[in-house]
């Protein structure tokens, strides 16, 4: 390749120096990607409630049906759920940003105003969400402050009705979809 080609591409691909990106700018690029929210829960092992609300949630892979969740490692909800090995991934409906909001806070009584069922699988459904997922635990990677965890699929369930919440630059809103 000729020297200045090669110069040339060196300046988009190689890396030489340490990229500076503050944590401000970082969440701030990131909330630019709206979302729906989740709320991954499992019955932990003394048969309460335990999850947090999550926003980090994709379809990974359809054969095998896999998904992924990325946990904060200091999720107190998240060391609860873990040892179970299993978790269930509930779609939140628009009408759910109390629910959301509840099961975001660190406390112990995050599922006392939420409405809940437990599922066969030890696991737990939010009423009223679009959608629930049921996973085994599969592989978890470690990646920074979070964990990359995958869900190996058990069980789905859906409603036919509903619209989703969503979250896009810190605040929470809802849909409009044409038919
Ligand atoms: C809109 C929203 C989205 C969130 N998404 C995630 C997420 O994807 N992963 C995560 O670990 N925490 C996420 N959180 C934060 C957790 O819900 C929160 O840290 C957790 O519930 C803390 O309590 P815990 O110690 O009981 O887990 C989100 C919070 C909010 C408000």
């Amino acid at each position: 390749m000729p020297d200045g080609k090669e110069k040339a591409l060196n300046q988009f691909t190689g890396l030489e120096f340490e990229p500076e990106i503050s944590q401000d700018d970082f969440r701030t690029t990131m909330s630019r990607f709206a979302s729906g929210l989740t709320v991954v829960a499992a019955l932990d092992e003394a048969g309460l409630p335990a999850g947090l609300t999550c926003q980090s949630f994709a379809s990974l892979s359809l054969d095998p049906p896999l998904i992924l969740v990325c946990v904060g490692r200091g999720s107190s909800s998240w060391a609860r759920i873990e040892g179970t090995g299993r978790f269930g991934v509930s779609i939140l409906a628009e009408q759910q940003r109390d629910v959301c909001v509840s099961l975001a806070r660190r406390a112990e009584d995050k599922f006392d105003s939420v409405p809940w069922r437990p599922s066969p699988y030890g696991t737990v459904h939010i009423e009223g969400a679009l959608a629930t997922i049921d996973c085994r635990i599969g592989t978890v990677h470690e990646a920074g402050d979070h964990l990359v965890v995958i869900g190996d699929v058990l069980d789905l369930a859906v409603r036919d009705e509903g619209t989703p919440l969503l979250y896009f630059r810190g605040r929470y809103g809802k849909a409009t979809f044409r038919s």
